[in-house]
């Protein structure tokens, strides 16, 4: 029985990942269920899983649960609980599905214990590759990638060498502007921004794809995750959503692997490579699918693809500061302060002003993403 703990409980990831965990009660059993603010939730999950611990990370959420937890479950407050229980030897995998920078301290506490962690959260790459991938060395910790492009190329590179790969493509949907007239994307509204044609995520991420800062998140994650410079990385339109990663090897074969759109497949894939679990999502049936379509990523209409090639040959401090300047600006458009047009710019400004640095500790980070998130905010205040 491998007991799990899950970080971001209450989102998209974590109430899939309780799905496919008690699909499996055979097999998992949890640990401890990490949330912030989503106390109703939270509480609905102890019941389904019966957890050790449950830590909210906000105190006001923490209180608001109080006595309404099932008999046995321990309550804790505040993500030192939260770092402090990735790390618990107790524990045999952590599923990283916290959003944002936010979500970084407590996923290295678990790779630094040596733990097994299934990482949806890509912006503990994309902050600190360099340090996360290290610290995993160190301590032996496998890190299996839930981003489903990620555990695409994960299963793509199975059994071949890594030496003869040429380049790896990650597709993306295009979002639900992908065929929008771009004259008429400053009009965007947030609802119509959230609603992403083939996956049900939380709104972050939405949003990200709507801009296409995810690809841009996503290329620089599969940089850490699969050790691979900028001149084997890219990505392409594939509206269906259908096939999530191509491998291409230096014999000129391709090897792609292809599922419907539910991310169950890769957080089973995530808790247990082999055997695989079975996880309800619908069977592929490509004769009813009938055609895959592929085109070029369009920088005119995604100017976030645009900024990849230079963070990506860049020192970290670029990709740092994109990842600060996009949340803070991905929250400020949900916030109704921008619009959809300026989430973009605002990254792009942010970036022109900081300085191409390497970065070489956690403090460095923090140091680089506080400078980053205040100038978003000058940015969006002008
Ligand atoms: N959803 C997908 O299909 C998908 C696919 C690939 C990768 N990912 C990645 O997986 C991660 C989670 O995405 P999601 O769509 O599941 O997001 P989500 O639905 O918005 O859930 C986010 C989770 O993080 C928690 N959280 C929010 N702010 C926090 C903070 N300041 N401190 C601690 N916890 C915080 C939330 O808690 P409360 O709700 O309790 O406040 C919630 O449990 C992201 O990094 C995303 O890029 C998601």
């Amino acid at each position: 029985m491998k007991r799990i703990t899950i970080l971001g409980a209450t989102g998209s990831i974590g109430c899939n990942t309780a799905d496919v965990i008690l699909r499996h009660a055979d097999k998992f059993s949890t640990h401890t269920l990490v949330g912030h603010q989503n106390g109703d939730k939270m509480v609905e999950l102890a019941q389904q899983l019966h957890p050790e611990w449950v830590v909210m990370t906000d105190e006001q959420a923490a209180a608001s649960i109080q006595g309404r937890l099932p008999e046995g479950v321990r309550l804790a407050c505040g993500m030192d609980a939260a770092i402090e229980l990735a790390a618990d030897p107790a524990s045999d995998m952590v599923m990283a599905a916290m959003v944002g920078s936010a979500g970084l301290p407590a996923t290295l506490a678990a790779v630094r214990s040596g733990k097994r962690v299934g990482l949806a959260n890509k912006e503990c790459l994309v902050t600190a590759g360099r340090i996360f991938m290290a610290a995993a060395r160190a301590s032996g910790a496998e890190v299996v990638p839930v981003d489903s492009e990620h555990a695409a190329v994960h299963q793509c590179l199975q059994g071949h060498d890594a030496g003869s790969v040429k380049q790896v493509i990650l597709t993306a949907s295009g979002g639900p502007f992908r065929d929008r007239d771009p004259s008429t994307l400053h009009t965007v509204r947030v609802e119509e921004a959230v609603a992403h044609p083939n996956w049900d995520m939380g709104a972050k991420i939405s949003i990200d794809s709507a801009t296409m800062m995810n690809k841009v998140l996503e290329l620089i994650e599969a940089r850490w995750l699969f050790d691979l410079p900028a001149e084997k990385l890219s990505a392409i339109i594939h509206p269906e959503s259908i096939v999530h990663a191509m491998v291409e090897y230096q014999d000129g074969s391709v090897l792609a692997q292809l599922a419907m759109p539910d991310m169950r497949m890769p957080i089973a894939y995530a808790l247990q490579l082999a055997p695989r679990l079975a996880t309800g999502i619908p069977w592929l049936d490509l004769a009813k699918t009938g055609t895959l379509n592929f085109q070029a990523v369009d920088h005119a209409r995604f100017p976030a693809m645009a900024l990849v090639d230079a963070v990506l040959r860049g020192e970290d401090a670029l990709a740092i500061t994109l990842n600060a300047a996009n949340e803070v600006a991905n929250h400020a458009f949900r916030s109704g302060k921008i619009g959809f047009m300026d989430i973009v710019s605002t990254v792009e400004t942010v970036l022109s002003k900081v300085e191409n640095r390497a970065v070489a500790s956690l403090d460095e980070v923090w140091q680089v993403d506080a400078y980053a998130r205040t100038m978003a905010q000058e940015v969006i205040a002008r």
